[in-house]
């Protein structure tokens, strides 16, 4: 099971990684443009930070050959565990058979129906990344759509697993981890979101208060065994 930080900010990155066992960072062309710094130099310190756990980075090509090209590009420059994340629209998938042929990481992207998961597996993809949030706000729904696409990997024995994204909220990611779905990558919003719940701080409080109660100036068990 994995679960990535789909964020470019380096501060952000540092926080998540501190916190939570990440297993890498995902990006895509609008968070890289709200960095406020070149692409290039954004990546190189995301790579750097997080050695070798897995960086995937998008393509912007549209045509088959500029979409290998900038496939290559990318692995060359940012390593092994660099997935190419691919729009699985026509052209993308045929560029994804290409790609994974050559042992290229691939993560089809974009997903918004299980037929369009189907043919990135297919064609070779390593992940299918659907966007939850996107497909309900069309009135669609997101959590079913993911639901599908690994009924489709189950019935057919396919390696590819679902990276699922485009989350608004924790719940969300937990009824997809309940389903035993492989991959998730969140906002640091999000992130944020999973552990933020003001009883459980309460709750906190209350026993060290109670254990105040004891002698003031053992604040902990520290202050009893050493
Ligand atoms: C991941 O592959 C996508 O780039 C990302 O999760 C999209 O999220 P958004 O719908 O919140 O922009």
């Amino acid at each position: 099971m994995k679960l990535l930080l789909d964020d470019a900010n380096i501060k952000n990155i540092k926080e998540v990684y501190e916190y939570y066992k990440i297993d890498g960072v995902t990006t895509n062309p609008t968070i890289l443009s709200k960095q406020g710094e070149k692409p290039l130099e954004v990546l190189k310190k995301i790579r750097n930070f997080i050695k070798d756990d897995q960086l995937h980075i998008q393509v912007l090509s549209k045509d088959y050959d500029s979409i290998i090209k900038e496939s290559n590009l990318i692995v060359k420059e940012y390593g092994n565990n660099t997935f190419v994340k691919i729009p699985a629209n026509k052209g993308g998938l045929k560029a994804i058979k290409k790609i994974a042929k050559d042992g290229i990481n691939v993560t089809a992207t974009a997903i918004y129906s299980p037929m369009q998961a189907f043919l990135a597996m297919k064609a070779g993809a390593k992940y299918v990344a659907p966007y939850i949030n996107r497909i309900d706000n069309l009135g669609y729904d997101g959590i079913l759509v993911v639901k599908k696409i690994q009924n489709i990997i189950d019935a057919n024995n396919f390696d590819t697993k679902i990276l699922a994204a485009s989350f608004k909220n924790s719940n969300q990611v937990l009824e997809l981890i309940q389903c035993g779905i492989y991959g998730f990558t969140c906002s640091f919003d999000i992130m944020n979101k999973f552990v933020d719940d003001k009883n459980v701080d309460s709750a906190i409080d209350d026993f060290v208060n109670d254990f105040l109660k004891l002698d003031s100036n053992k604040k902990t068990m520290i202050d009893y065994l050493l």
